[in-house]
């Protein structure tokens, strides 16, 4: 966009202060952290008050419109907040999908800074410094050499850390945004991987997710996701290895024999299915059926019995009929998810869905959407219920409310809030085990066993043993 657009570029001094805040899927919660660590490189400092830096990135989401509408309700109350609190105007960066999809409309609607899509963000610092110079400063360019080649190094890192190692979507979905706002499927490549992968190890991650919008198409000469995971595996001091999300198609027979070879792999498994009925599934353009879905559920289940299944379902897609939402019911009496996140259709601007006959009313998505998460309830509580009396590792992420708690991921991603009652001094970053003690529906409670969860293969075998 040319300068001259601009109505009113206002000088501000350049930002010595930062707060980047995510919205969306674990991809911008990644992208997030990597914009703060290029903010960081320049010498400003990161604020955990929004209101007091002299920056604001707002990282956001654009898949259903309630995520996009809350970037603009969140634009005004940042400034409220900082002009009551601190008498200041701050910058403000628009980043991610809403500003891949909405460009300049953003500058024009809500008069921020910046605006820089999910590719560019390695040019960050430098639009920084053109808003500071009250100059035009958007870029939402999808350049062929990945923004991963200009980023620094990691600095902090948690004890689960992501790892971003495929982008962009070629599938085209009928209701999705994603092929538009992060572009065609881009693989990074497998040195670039396996290097930060060992970064990420020495400064301290016990278990890496590798992400992707969908990662089980990741592909670098000939080799495939379950390539990578082997590979990665190999580093000792490497615990655990999760990917996300997947879909169906690129499910392949080798990355299924991977939760059955390959320990360190958790017997987890993120694929969403969307609908249950083949005629919504075929307006919604998925390219898999319900027949080859629960076909493929089967097969994963052959080799690692006890993998929990996690979805994501939408409900009121145009031309759904209670006839077809009685078939996404009925797939879930099959697949009894661990886990899922269900959604009401949200039509989305420039996708073929949006301008279909049949849109269906608000509140019969509604009423469809309290059945299914009632129905995905039931299951997760059955899982968690399942769990009572056994034991496994725990990955300890972070302090809980209660005094001493702490709270951590199960291998199949339950979270576990553990109890230390014999004092053996679990610390946050460690691998426990623990006996399972008590379900609710979205947690377990754990009590701690030893302090040396080691390795997570014996533990996991044992309640394959248990199940089989
Ligand atoms: N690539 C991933 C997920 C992308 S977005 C995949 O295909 O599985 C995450 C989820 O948001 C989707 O799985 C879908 O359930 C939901 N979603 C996407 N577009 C939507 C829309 N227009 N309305 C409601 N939910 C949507
Ligand atoms: Fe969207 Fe479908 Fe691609 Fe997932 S596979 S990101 S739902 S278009
Ligand atoms: Fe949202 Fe973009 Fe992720 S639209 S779900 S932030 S890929």
């Amino acid at each position: 966009m040319a300068a001259a657009e601009y109505e009113a570029a206002i000088m501000k001094s350049p930002p010595k202060t930062f707060h980047v805040k995510s919205f969306g899927c674990q991809m911008n919660v990644y992208d997030g952290d990597r914009m703060a660590e290029t903010l960081a490189e320049q010498g400003m400092t990161a604020t955990d008050d929004a209101s007091a830096a002299d920056l604001v990135v707002l990282n956001t989401c654009h898949i259903r419109e309630r995520a996009t509408e809350k970037v603009y309700s969140d634009i005004g109350r940042i400034r409220k907040h900082a002009l009551r609190d601190h008498g200041a105007d701050p910058m403000i960066a628009v980043a991610g999908c809403v500003a891949q999809a909405e460009g300049a409309e953003i500058v024009r609607r809500a008069k921020v800074d910046v605006v820089v899509g999910p590719q560019a963000y390695h040019n960050l610092p430098a639009l920084v410094a053109r808003a500071a110079r009250g100059e035009a400063a958007l870029d939402t360019d999808m350049p062929v050499d990945l923004k991963f080649g200009h980023l620094p190094a990691r600095r902090r890192v948690p004890p689960s850390a992501f790892l971003t190692v495929q982008e962009g979507c070629d599938k085209f979905c009928t209701y999705c945004v994603v092929p538009y706002t992060r572009g065609a499927e881009v693989s990074r490549g497998w040195t670039q991987i396996v290097d930060e992968a060992k970064a990420l190890v020495e400064a301290g991650a016990k278990e890496i997710t590798l992400l992707g919008q969908n990662v089980n198409a990741w592909g670098d000469d000939g080799k495939g996701l379950h390539d990578l995971i082997a590979a990665l595996a190999d580093l000792p001091a490497l615990h655990r290895i999760r990917y996300t999300t997947s879909h169906p198609n690129d499910m392949t027979q080798g990355l299924i024999e991977a939760h059955r070879d390959i320990p360190k792999l958790m017997p987890f498994l993120h694929l969403p299915v969307q609908a249950g009925s083949d005629r919504i599934l075929s307006r919604m353009n998925r390219s898999h059926t319900r027949a080859s879905y629960l076909r493929l559920i089967e097969r994963v289940r052959a080799v690692r019995p006890d993998i929990a299944v996690s979805g994501d379902f939408i409900v009121g897609f145009p031309g759904e009929s209670e006839a077809d939402f009685a078939e996404t019911l009925s797939l879930l009496d099959t697949v009894r998810h661990a886990q899922a996140f269900s959604f009401k259709y949200s039509p989305r601007p420039g996708t073929p869905a949006a301008t279909m006959a049949d849109q269906v009313a608000p509140e019969v998505m509604d009423e469809r959407l309290q059945r299914l998460q009632a129905a995905l309830g039931r299951d997760q509580a059955a899982f968690n219920a399942a769990s009572v009396g056994t034991r496994c590792t725990v990955l300890m992420e972070r302090k809980g409310k209660l005094p001493g708690q702490l709270i951590g991921k199960s291998p199949w991603l339950q979270s576990v809030h553990v109890v230390d009652d014999e004092h053996h001094g679990a610390e946050i970053g460690d691998l426990v085990e623990v006996e399972i003690a008590a379900a609710w529906p979205n947690s377990v409670t754990g009590v701690m066993v030893k302090q040396d969860g080691g390795a997570d293969e014996t533990v996991q075998r044992a309640k394959l043993d248990v199940a089989a």
